[in-house]
């Protein structure tokens, strides 16, 4: 079916102006002004905002991890991607039985998603152990699965050494790839959380404090020092949560290295304070790295704005609160780590980013759409409007006034973290290749919709 949008304020992340897009057969046909086109449907985008489909790089779904499995699959998580106005995710695999190969977990994740995500879809691997015969399947996956990106944890079971980090980042550089990295140092967590645990402190704010910026920053820094002996190899940092990770980042691009950097909603709005609400309700935020003193904020704001962080993803990984998160309820090491956020993570970035001055559109767009296509081998397919591209457009209305509440959200857990939040400006109309697939906050699109997407990094160019 043939549409045009019109008369909408369009926003890239390089412009923005007045104008018709014509959508044919999925993809971008035709932009200009007063387009003049035959066609089966005519949306009228006046007064609201018209941007490239959402596309969150960090998300986990289907997530087994151990002691509880994340309460969205890949429908449930998609149709509220959707409805967020999120039209790509890149998802990331859990771990396997110890000891499998690659290919174990890519055909898991294929069967969670085919014939049931909404939204299109790729995954990143996932690196459990390195040895030679790893690093030779990496190569069938980056150049026969197109999953050119792979992810090491620091911390955790399935923690790589510094020398398997080095030979990852070292494999993937020769293949055209990009290591994305969980970055907490190890065994500084474990002695804290024993210190703590043994003192009998077991609340949630007891997360936080086993889990300090330091934490994250030396292990910021070991892998981005790594990176470098890997010759300068691609890196990209999930989840960056404090000034302090940031000022290695900084570090790294004044010393010229290929070094991307993520955040999340969650480290831009809530805070360590969080922890210590009444009645075990910090549970509802025991994610690592965790929450951190409000001050982090302003730097993270200013990362973005300054382009050292170069993209927002969700992280999205849902427990119920009042289930998998109760299991924390004595004991904050018992408690699954994670968050929802899928479908949060445009409106508050609208609304708290763009309404609230912290951010332009255009960063907005930048960040929560064409980086993460760009770094992830999707651009220009996704994340920008162009002709070509395919046609995954969202409107925002800047003037409809929402207040944010678990009851209007379409993830399947039984809390939002932001709950409250009033918002200025939401996303009333998403469509993905020329399918209206949300309107007004319904999700109206078919189950198993949503493609898999073969990737291929070319040339970061951001
Ligand atoms: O606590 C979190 N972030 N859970 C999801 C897994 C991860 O570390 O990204
Ligand atoms: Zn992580
Ligand atoms: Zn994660």
């Amino acid at each position: 079916m043939s549409k045009i949008i019109k008369n909408g304020t369009i926003v890239t992340a390089g412009d923005i102006f007045t104008g018709d897009i014509y959508v044919d057969e999925g993809i971008i046909k035709d932009i200009g002004i007063n387009l003049e086109k035959d066609c089966d449907e005519v949306i009228d985008a006046g007064g609201k905002y018209v941007i490239p489909g959402g596309v969150d790089v960090h998300t986990h779904l289907n997530l087994d991890a151990g002691i509880a499995v994340a309460n969205d699959d890949f429908y449930t998580g998609t149709v509220a991607a959707a409805c967020g106005g999120t039209t790509t995710i890149v998802d990331h695999m859990g771990f396997g039985p110890k000891g499998c190969n690659l290919h174990h977990q890519v055909n898991v994740y294929h069967k969670y998603a085919k014939n049931n995500a909404v939204v299109d879809y790729s995954f990143h691997g996932v690196i459990q152990h390195v040895d030679e015969f790893i690093l030779k399947e990496m190569e069938q996956i980056v150049k026969e699965e197109g999953i050119p990106s792979f992810k090491i944890y620091m911390t955790y079971d399935y923690k790589v050494s510094d020398e398997e980090a080095l030979k990852v980042l070292f494999k993937l550089k020769e293949l055209g790839g990009i290591t994305t990295v969980h970055p907490e140092n190890n065994d500084a967590v474990n002695y804290l959380r024993q210190k703590f645990i043994k003192k009998g402190l077991t609340d949630p704010i007891y997360h936080a404090l086993s889990r300090p910026t330091e934490c994250e920053g030396e292990a910021v820094n070991r892998i981005i020092n790594l990176a470098a002996i890997a010759e300068d190899a691609p890196l990209y940092i999930v989840h960056v949560s404090s000034s302090l990770a940031l000022d290695y980042i900084k570090l790294a691009h004044n010393r010229g290295q290929n070094v991307y950097s993520e955040t999340c909603p969650q480290y831009l709005l809530l805070d360590e304070e969080r922890y210590k609400v009444p009645n075990n309700e910090g549970l509802k935020y025991i994610m690592s790295p965790p929450l951190r003193k409000k001050e982090n904020q302003a730097s993270l704001w200013k990362g973005i704005k300054d382009g050292h962080i170069h993209t927002v993803a969700t992280d999205h990984c849902p427990f119920a609160f009042n289930k998998d998160k109760q299991m924390g309820k004595d004991d904050f090491t018992k408690c699954p780590n994670g968050a929802p956020g899928i479908e949060e993570r445009i409106p508050l970035m609208f609304s708290e980013g763009v309404m609230k001055k912290k951010i332009s559109l255009n960063k907005f767009v930048e960040v929560c759409c064409t980086n993460p296509a760009k770094i992830f081998g999707l651009y220009p397919k996704k994340g920008t409007i162009q002709v070509g591209s395919d046609a995954d457009i969202v409107l925002i209305d800047p003037n409809l006034e929402v207040t944010l509440t678990k009851n209007m959200l379409h993830e399947n857990v039984d809390y939002t973290a932001y709950e409250g939040f009033k918002l200025k400006g939401y996303p009333i109309l998403t469509m993905l290749r020329g399918e209206i697939i949300a309107k007004n906050n319904k999700f109206v699109g078919k189950k198993g919709y949503g493609n898999f997407i073969k990737r291929k990094i070319n040339k970061i160019v951001i």
